[in-house]
């Protein structure tokens, strides 16, 4: 185990790698979880002789098992189902608005919706389900679901769950989507085959052939700094079709960055313009 403090070069050099890579700004205040985080993996690579440059290095190339514990363990999945449920009454509440607002969706009889930091996949699912129950029959539900940590996403495509006080999963839903297998509740294959799950990169260049009706990126911008934000909206604002929506986390705001959206409520906002 290396017991010794991070010096500020190397606690430096590991911000700047994440936020290089990752978009996520790490402060002073977050420096002991830093160095607990790598003493941990270096522990549990069996690197108990390498300093933190030693590991610093063996990670750096970013295309091996080590770069990608390493993102399973400095990202943070806290999620849950029906997470900010104001989310999921709007779709509830306002589907004919939002089907009056994007007419796309009626033309191609499919709505595609992209929950981009999915974590375990709660957030996609929750929204499968909601849209399973709110839209009109017959328009095809695709839903992408991506995270940049592997660990996360090889959870979600197992939809297999130990629920806690902080879903709040209506009985309705729990009766109606999920079969109870032990402690576990597994989601049922009408709502899985309803979602993709990928491993992406936020910061990456958004590869998509056709773009989306509705995002979901929500309690992740937290993490970046403004610029990052910015430039993040930008690539959303061009992705969504005319009439989208973009859903965000309830401490996040466009404020001073709306770029072209409009505000519709409290953290959701639509793309307007052509
Ligand atoms: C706190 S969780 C939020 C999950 C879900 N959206 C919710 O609100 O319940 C944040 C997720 O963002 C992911 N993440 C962090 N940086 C990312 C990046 N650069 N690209 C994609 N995902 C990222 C993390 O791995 C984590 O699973």
């Amino acid at each position: 185990m290396n017991a010794n403090k991070l010096t500020d070069k190397q606690f430096e050099k590991f911000c700047l790698l994440i936020k290089e890579r990752l978009g996520i700004h790490i402060g002073e205040a977050k420096r002991e979880l830093v160095q607990s985080k790598v003493s941990k993996l270096m522990r549990e690579n069996d690197l108990s002789c390498a300093s933190y440059d030693e590991y610093y290095n063996l990670i750096l190339p970013g295309n091996n098992s080590l770069w990608t514990t390493f993102v399973d363990e400095i990202t943070i999945h806290k999620t849950n189902f029906f997470r900010e449920d104001n989310h999921f009454n709007f779709i509830r509440d306002k589907m004919d608005t939002i089907l009056k607002n994007n007419p796309r969706i009626f033309k191609n009889f499919e709505i595609r919706v992209w929950s981009s930091a999915c974590s375990t996949g709660d957030e996609a699912y929750t929204i499968a389900m909601v849209l399973k129950e709110y839209l009109p029959p017959g328009i095809n539900i695709k839903i992408l679901a991506t995270d940049i940590s592997s660990k996360v996403i090889s959870e979600a495509q197992q939809a297999e769950y130990i629920l806690d006080s902080e879903d709040l999963i209506n009985p309705y839903y729990l009766n109606k989507y999920f079969i109870k297998n032990e402690n576990k509740y597994r989601i049922i294959n009408d709502i899985k085959n309803l979602v993709s799950f990928r491993t992406f990169n936020l910061m990456n260049a958004f590869p998509f052939k056709n773009n989306f009706d509705i995002i979901f990126c929500r309690n992740v911008m937290i993490y970046f700094d403004s610029p990052t934000q910015e430039e993040l909206i930008k690539k959303f604002y061009n992705v969504l079709v005319p009439g989208g929506l973009l859903f965000i986390g309830h401490s996040e705001s466009l404020t001073q960055k709306q770029y072209k959206f409009n505000y519709l409520q409290p953290t959701i906002y639509m793309r307007t313009e052509q």
